[in-house]
């Protein structure tokens, strides 16, 4: 029991987990025999989950978890022999990588060669497809263009100073992506299509992946309703698509925001937690009314009481109150953000104190009146760390402190920025070589 309980956490740590239904597992393996252990108990100490029985032949080890068969061996083997996706490959015929200004990257403007088509029709998952980056068909019937049945990811790929390709939290924004499904009653997005397809993918258009400074390769997978039927019900089929756009800095500036308080992006109940398409398209009036006074982005504050802030624009946000990180916790109103939660842990990890909490817009005014409000900063996977410079409410201003290399920010951003570009030991275990 000793020796398995250290065998299992070497596994957690340097093997990856994999989850394959039972059909998956009697596809590969048929009807061969396995031991399994004597009904021990297994914690898993990433996910916490606990295993129902471990078994092992002398190559690869198991563990079953409710439905799940999850097998622990090294990564390469798996891709190459147990969990090589079939992918349909049509290569382009014309590359657009010498159209690219590579020194002169907005985000979102040039998109790499090749996208992943994988379409759910008739109940299951049909053969994904890696094809020339391109336009298609829609009829006018679409179910997403009536309903917002939609939904979407963002994340980045990193190229280091050795060529290396580097993807940050890849599994991550997997479970996010399902997550948003469920709560936009849609079928769960299969493992295997959303990471092996990326990893494809990436590799396919790897000449786009720019290294420097603040540049990286956005990957977009956006997963939307496809019923040709106007009813207002949940569609039967769907269809994802990945494709990958070169990046650089998201934001030039530090930011003015406006603390809304009469508009919301979301509240307790609705889809604010998903990655949902309308949290964003309701979101485009009241910020295009703030940009008209002078502002970027807004902060949303809590849809009851317009009394806490929750997020700005596309990201989650914090804020140095001395030398304490605060932010707000987490709740059905907010987004789950992938960087919030590796700044919370890297900030942990520094020592730096850390508090996640309800945050009150007159607490945020008090704090500044007292000379506490040290920094205020959106945090997502787009613009990583974007300070702000200027805080508008009701006719208020708050000027934030100047930007120094001292700033809780400026510390996490950089070690960040280490880790991404394999400058410093990843020792949460986020960064996956391609
Ligand atoms: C509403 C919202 N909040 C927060 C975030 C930040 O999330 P992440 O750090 O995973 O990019 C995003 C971006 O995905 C977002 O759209």
């Amino acid at each position: 029991m000793h020796a398995l309980k250290k065998e299992k956490l070497l596994f957690a740590h340097y093997f990856t987990i994999i989850y394959l239904s039972r059909s998956t597992i009697a596809q590969y393996f048929g009807n061969k025999v396995f031991t399994f252990g004597s009904g021990c108990k297994c914690v898993d100490i990433k996910t916490k989950c606990s295993y129902q029985s471990y078994f092992s032949t002398h190559k690869t080890s198991f563990l079953v978890y409710k439905t799940h068969l999850l097998i622990f061996k090294n990564k390469l083997d798996l891709d190459r022999k147990i969990f090589s996706m079939d992918f349909k490959i049509e290569l382009t015929e014309e590359s657009r990588l010498n159209t690219v200004d590579f020194s002169n990257l907005v985000f979102g403007k040039v998109f790499s060669d090749h996208m992943l088509v994988a379409d759910f029709e008739n109940g299951k998952w049909n053969t994904p497809q890696i094809k020339p980056y391109g336009k298609f068909l829609v009829a006018p019937s679409m179910s997403a263009l009536h309903h917002a049945q939609s939904i979407f990811e963002g994340l980045k790929v990193y190229k280091n100073e050795n060529g290396d390709i580097l993807f940050f939290r890849l599994e991550e924004n997997q479970k996010r992506l399902n997550v948003s499904a469920e709560r936009m009653c849609m079928p769960a997005v299969p493992k295997e299509i959303f990471i092996q397809g990326i990893k494809k993918l990436v590799e396919i258009d790897k000449a786009f992946i720019p290294s420097g400074d603040g540049l990286s390769l956005y990957v977009r997978p956006i997963y939307f309703a496809t019923d040709e039927a106007i009813g207002v019900k949940a569609s039967q089929n769907y269809r994802l698509i990945i494709f990958t756009t070169p990046t650089g800095p998201f934001y030039s500036e530090p930011l003015k925001v406006k603390i809304e308080t009469h508009y919301s992006r979301s509240a307790e109940g609705g889809t604010g937690y998903a990655k949902a398409a309308g949290n964003y398209g309701g979101s485009f009036y009241p910020t295009k009314k703030a940009m008209e006074e002078g502002f970027q982005q807004l902060i949303w504050t809590d849809a009851k009481e317009n009394k806490y802030v929750e997020e700005s624009g596309a990201m989650n946000l914090m804020f140095a109150f001395d030398d304490v990180l605060v932010t707000p916790s987490l709740s059905a109103s907010k987004l789950a953000g992938i960087t919030r939660d590796s700044i919370i842990t890297l900030a942990k990890s520094l020592g730096i104190k850390v508090e996640e909490r309800n945050i009150s817009v007159d607490e945020i005014i008090e704090k500044h009146e007292q000379g506490k409000l040290k920094e205020a900063f959106g945090v997502g996977t787009a613009a990583v760390i974007a300070p702000i410079a200027i805080i508008g409410y009701k006719g208020q201003t708050i000027n934030l402190p100047a930007i120094a290399d001292t700033n809780i920010s400026r510390i996490i951003a950089l070690e960040l920025q280490k880790i991404r570009t394999g400058q410093t030991a990843d020792k949460f275990g986020w960064m996956e070589k391609l």
